[in-house]
């Protein structure tokens, strides 16, 4: 049996037609469906549902073989324990360090101000703020990071940006970039050896859609 670990969201809906292309269907609609272990009309294959963030630990530890997770969700985990075989090159976005309207950013840098910046992505903006030498004191939050500068929380948030209507609605404004994100297969390293078999013309199935 191999697993394939799937969140809900914003990666699910684009995920879905791609395993389909690779002969990997739901036996049941995912949107409506409360279950967590899911059949599909693959022989041997099934879908688990877990939450974005723990997609990675999943394959990590061999309960998922298989997994679909966003390039942000990886380097937040580390990716120890999983190769990454694929960029699926679904659910692109861009990970983004966004203030409100009238902030000035680039004169705070400057400055050398000392900056406190909300975000579920520690890791990633750790490093970007230590790279560029700028001094920032990081609140992790777990979501509606736009709400930090809004209420004071916050001078600065990291958080995705897509279509960028979230910040428009909240009147902030995205100033920097930090890194271009897409949804990669990740596959945890033992059961790539172990259940080559298996894996393998999945994996090729999947290339071939990803195409
Ligand atoms: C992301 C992000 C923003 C929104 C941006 O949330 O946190 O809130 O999408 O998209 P937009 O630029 O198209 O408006 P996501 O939907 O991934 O859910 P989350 O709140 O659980 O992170």
């Amino acid at each position: 049996m191999i697993s394939i670990a799937l969140s809900k969201g914003r990666i699910l809906d684009e995920s879905l037609p791609l395993l389909e292309s690779a002969g990997v269907v739901a036996s049941e609609n995912l949107d409506a469906s409360r279950k967590l272990i899911i059949a599909t009309s693959r022989a041997g294959v099934r879908l688990i549902i877990v939450r974005a963030t723990d997609v990675p630990t999943y394959v990590q530890y061999g309960a998922a073989d298989l997994g679909i997770a966003g390039s942000d969700m990886l380097a937040e985990h580390g990716g120890s324990g999983v190769y990454q075989p694929l960029d699926l090159r679904i659910a692109r976005c861009r990970l983004m360090v966004a203030v409100r309207k009238g902030f000035d950013y680039a004169q705070a840098v400057r400055q050398g101000a000392r900056l406190r910046v909300a975000t579920k992505y520690l890791q990633a903006a750790r490093e970007h703020f230590a790279a560029k030498g700028v001094h920032v004191d990081l609140i992790k939050l777990y979501g509606s990071m736009e709400l930090a500068p809004l209420t004071g929380l916050a001078d600065a948030i990291v958080d995705l940006v897509s279509t960028g209507n979230t910040l428009r609605a909240n009147g902030l404004v995205a100033v920097e970039e930090i890194a271009q994100i897409s949804a990669r297969l990740i596959v945890n390293q033992a059961a790539y050896k172990l259940k080559r078999a298996e894996i393998q013309p999945l994996l090729d199935a999947l290339v071939r859609a990803a195409r």
